[in-house]
């Protein structure tokens, strides 16, 4: 389902001559850990396509049923001849969902690095919507961004973030990222984003070790990632997942665990792997809604309105600027 909102991290990834460099210093560090961005290849996609189809795995399912609850809602609030801006070119069915409500909106701007997803979606897209002005980007939506020219003066340019990536980056990277959106969006602009709940610590832990485990290949995906593009030798049978809860930070931790004590050759380092250490491999954060709305004071914005799915687990939340 949702593998391009989801696959943004891979944007940071390094050209080819610093990968190797990029990771060493990972796996040399300690604890040891390795970027985010690592999941994403093709292999990694599919894979997450399916984690969004697993039982446990809420939240696509959540933000589906939302949209599909409050997609008419939201529409009002955002307004006529809105500009429509996407981090991460996003799936279609939930870009869909709001473009279906949206009164005579003046573009879509999917952001991506990678062009095959973009062009994906793009196609996806002109088939629903064929009259709509899609003007790409394929760039880091990390970095500073130059938004195309519209067709139309927008009545307002609406920076839309779904899933929960926001919650993959820690709070200072967030606010960032936020103070970034605040700035493309102008004066009269928002920011419609994903926002997962905090919840029962059971609910949130099952979704990140889904029983079929899935996850678990996702995530050790990353060393077999590792062998097939720097020819290390890891042996995916001596790791395994484990995504844990952290209630006081409120976030689930990812890592791989070492199985055993082993030694990993990647490239010329020789990397020594205690038993049942951990490498650390995503954060991904869980918000109340004070926890949200501090974080969106940080960047200089306030929280207008709060969209929940029937079941409370996940919101969508429309942030304008706070002066
Ligand atoms: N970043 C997404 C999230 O936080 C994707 C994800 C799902 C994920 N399952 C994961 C990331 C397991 C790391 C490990 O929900």
């Amino acid at each position: 389902m949702n593998v391009q909102a989801y696959a943004v991290r891979d944007e940071q990834r390094p050209p080819d001559n610093l990968l190797l460099q990029v990771i060493q210093r990972g796996l040399r560090s300690q604890p040891k850990r390795l970027p985010s961005w690592l999941f994403y290849d093709e292999q990694g996609s599919a894979l997450f396509e399916q984690i969004c189809e697993q039982p446990e795995y809420y939240l696509t399912r959540a933000e589906i049923a939302l949209l599909g609850a409050h997609a008419g809602e939201i529409a009002k609030v955002l307004g006529p001849d809105v500009r429509l801006v996407e981090y991460g070119s996003g799936h279609a069915i939930k870009t869909r969902l709001l473009l279906e409500h949206l009164a005579t909106p003046v573009a879509w701007v999917p952001i991506e690095l990678s062009s095959a997803p973009l062009r994906l979606s793009m196609q996806r897209m002109e088939q629903h919507f064929p009259e709509l002005p899609i003007q790409p980007l394929t760039v880091d939506f990390t970095r500073s961004l130059r938004l195309p020219v519209s067709p139309r003066v927008p009545r307002r340019t609406v920076v839309y973030f779904p899933g929960s990536t926001i919650g993959n980056f820690d709070d200072r990277e967030a606010a960032q990222l936020l103070r970034k959106m605040r700035g493309e969006m102008g004066d009269n602009g928002g920011i419609l984003i994903g926002v997962d709940l905090k919840k029962d610590k059971a609910i949130i832990e099952a979704a990140y070790n889904d029983r079929a485990g899935v996850t678990a290949q996702f995530t050790l995906n990353m060393l077999a990632r590792l062998n097939r593009e720097l020819g290390c030798n890891f042996e995916l049978g001596g790791f395994c997942h484990r995504a844990h809860y952290n209630a006081m930070a409120g976030r689930i931790e990812t890592h791989i665990l070492s199985r055993h004590e082993q030694r990993v050759c990647v490239g010329r380092l020789q990397v020594l792997f205690r038993e049942d250490e951990a490498m650390l491999v995503e954060y991904s954060y869980k918000y109340s809604l004070e926890d949200f709305a501090a974080l969106a004071a940080t960047a200089g914005l306030v929280v207008q309105h709060v969209w929940f799915d029937p079941d409370q687990m996940f919101s969508l939340q429309y942030l304008a600027r706070a002066n």
